[in-house]
C-alpha cells in the first residue's frame, strides 16, 4: 500500500523549513515593530460562525470548505480564514472591554480551501493574518497597509501594488445594490444560475463570479465609489490622503470588491506582478469590516485588517542563495573509541551553546568530510586512533583550511577563541 498526501497539500521538508522559519521570524519581527500581539485560536470552529462571519453566498461558503461532522454530531469546519475566529474569540475573551480599546493581533497558520490546485493556490495553505478591533478610524486603515506594504518590502519582493477601494456604510451599500440590481436586472437571464441566486441574496458576489466574468455586463457594472455616503466618502478621502502624505503608492481600483461578505468601507490587496505567480496576482488582501463583531454576538465593534498568503509571499522571494546558515562543528570519529570521545564532545559544545553534529554511520574520512561540507560546517574536528590515544583532536577550520592540534581540555576554549568577534556564532 502504498500513501499520497491529499490533493492540494504540500510537505514542508528540511529543505526549504528554513526559509519558512526565516519569513515566520521576519513576519514576528515587524508585528513587534508594530506593537502587533500574536492570538491563537483554533483550527476548526463551528460551521455556522463562518457561514454567518465570511457570508453564505460566497464561494468560499458555498463551494470551499472543509466541513464535517464529530462523533458529537456537531457540524464543524477547517478554518477557511482567519478573521472569523479572532472576531468570534474578541467576543468570547470580551476584549472589547480591555482598557486599551484597539486591540492588534496577528496570527499564522494553516487554512483549509477546497480549491482546484494550482501554482500559488492550494487546499491547506498557510496564513499571516493580522486585525486591529475597537477603533474606526481611517488611521487605523492606513496603519493596516502601512504594515503589509512594510512585509513585502522587508521581504524584498518587488513589482507589486497596493489596490484600494472602498465599498461603503450600510448606507452606501444599500444604494449601491440597488444599483447592481437595476443593472443586471435585464440580462438576468445571461447569466449563471448561482448569479441568479445572487441576484437576489447579494448582487456584489455577481461581481466576481469566475463563469460570467467576461461578460462585458461586468465592466460596465455601477461602481461602489459613485454611491459611497457622506461619511463614508470623508472616511475614504482621508485613507488616501494619509497615503500620499505618507507617499505610499497606491492605485484606487474601482473593480475591487473582495470574495467576503464581512467588508464595509475600506478594501485592499497586495497585487504582485511576478511572473513566478503569474500576472497580476494577490498576495495578500484585507479591508474593514464594522458589522462583524455585533453579527457574531458582540458589541457594535470596528474591525479592520489582512492577511497574506505565505506560500504565494514564498514564491514572490528571490530566489538568492541561502547564505551561510550552516552549523558550528561536525564531528568525525574514526573507529569505535573515537566514536565515544565524539559524542562526549558534541554533548559538551552543545551544553555550550555551539550547534553541531557527528558522523554515525561509520564511514571513511572521504564521505565524513563530504557531510561537513553539505551541512556547512565552519569547523571540523578530527579523532582518529592516534588522536584517541594521545588523548587530543585535529581541529580544521573549513573556510581558512588551518589546522591545529588541540588537547581535550582545551577544545573548548580553542573553539570559542576561534569564534571571538565572529557573528556568525551567537
Ligand atoms: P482572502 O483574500 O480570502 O482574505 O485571503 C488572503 C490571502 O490568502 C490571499 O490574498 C492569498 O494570498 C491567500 N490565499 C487564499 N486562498 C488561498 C489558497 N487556496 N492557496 C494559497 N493561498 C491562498 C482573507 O482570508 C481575509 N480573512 C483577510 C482579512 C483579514 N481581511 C480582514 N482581515
Amino acid at each position: 500500500m502504498k500513501y499520497n498526501r491529499p490533493r492540494g497539500t504540500v510537505d514542508i521538508t528540511p529543505e526549504n523549513s528554513e526559509k519558512w522559519i526565516e519569513m515566520e521570524q521576519l513576519l514576528r519581527t515587524v508585528a513587534a515593530n508594530y506593537n502587533v500581539k500574536e492570538m491563537r485560536t483554533p483550527i476548526f470552529e463551528h460551521t455556522e460562525l463562518f457561514s454567518r462571519a465570511v457570508g453564505d453566498t460566497t464561494d468560499v461558503v458555498t463551494k470551499e470548505m472543509y466541513t464535517f461532522k464529530d462523533k458529537g454530531d456537531r457540524s464543524l469546519t477547517l478554518r477557511p480564514e482567519g478573521t472569523a475566529g479572532i472576531a468570534r474569540a474578541y467576543v468570547e475573551n470580551k476584549m472589547y472591554a480591555l482598557p486599551e480599546k484597539l486591540q492588534k493581533v496577528y496570527y499564522m497558520g494553516p487554512m483549509f480551501r477546497y480549491e482546484r490546485p494550482q501554482n500559488g493556490r492550494q487546499r491547506q495553505f498557510h496564513q499571516f493574518g493580522v486585525e486591529m478591533l475597537g477603533v474606526e478610524s481611517p488611521y487605523v486603515d492606513v496603519e493596516c497597509m502601512l504594515m503589509a506594504v512594510t512585509i513585502v518590502e522587508a521581504l524584498g519582493i518587488k513589482n507589486i501594488k497596493l489596490h484600494i477601494n472602498s465599498l461603503g456604510d450600510d448606507e452606501s451599500r444599500t444604494a449601491y445594490r440597488e444599483a447592481l440590481k437595476n443593472h443586471f436586472r435585464p440580462v438576468l437571464n445571461d447569466l449563471c444560475e448561482d448569479c441568479q441566486a445572487r441576484f437576489e441574496k447579494n448582487p456584489l458576489r455577481i461581481l466576481d463570479c469566475k463563469v460570467d466574468a467576461k461578460n462585458p455586463v461586468m465592466a460596465s457594472a455601477p461602481r461602489t465609489i459613485d454611491y459611497l455616503s457622506e461619511k463614508a466618502k470623508a472616511h475614504f478621502d482621508k485613507v488616501c490622503n494619509l497615503l500620499d502624505d505618507l507617499e505610499i503608492e497606491y492605485v484606487v481600483d474601482t473593480n475591487l470588491v473582495r470574495g467576503l461578505d464581512y467588508y464595509s468601507h475600506t478594501v485592499f490587496e497586495i497585487i504582485s506582478d511576478d511572473p513566478k505567480l503569474g500576472a497580476g496576482s494577490t498576495v495578500g488582501g484585507g479591508g474593514r469590516y464594522n458589522g462583524l463583531v455585533e453579527e457574531l454576538g458582540g458589541p457594535a465593534t470596528p474591525g479592520v485588517g489582512f492577511a497574506f498568503g505565505m506560500e504565494r509571499l514564498m514564491l514572490a522571494l528571490d530566489d538568492e542563495e541561502d547564505e551561510e546558515n550552516g552549523i558550528d562543528v561536525y564531528v568525525m570519529p574514526l573507529g569505535d573509541e573515537a566514536r565515544d570521545l565524539a559524542m562526549q564532545i558534541i554533548t559538551m559544545l552543545r551544553a555550550n551553546g555551539f550547534t553541531c553534529d557527528m558522523d554515525y554511520a561509520g564511514r571513511g574520512l572521504k564521505g565524513q568530510f563530504k557531510s561537513s561540507d553539505r551541512f556547512g560546517a565552519h569547523l571540523s574536528i578530527i579523532i582518529g586512533e592516534d588522536e584517541v590515544k594521545g588523548e587530543y583532536v585535529n581541529i580544521r577550520c573549513n573556510h581558512s583550511k588551518e589546522q591545529s592540534e588541540v588537547k581535550l581540555e582545551d577544545i573548548l576554549s580553542y573553539i570559542e577563541n576561534h569564534y571571538e568577534g565572529d557573528h556568525e556564532h551567537e
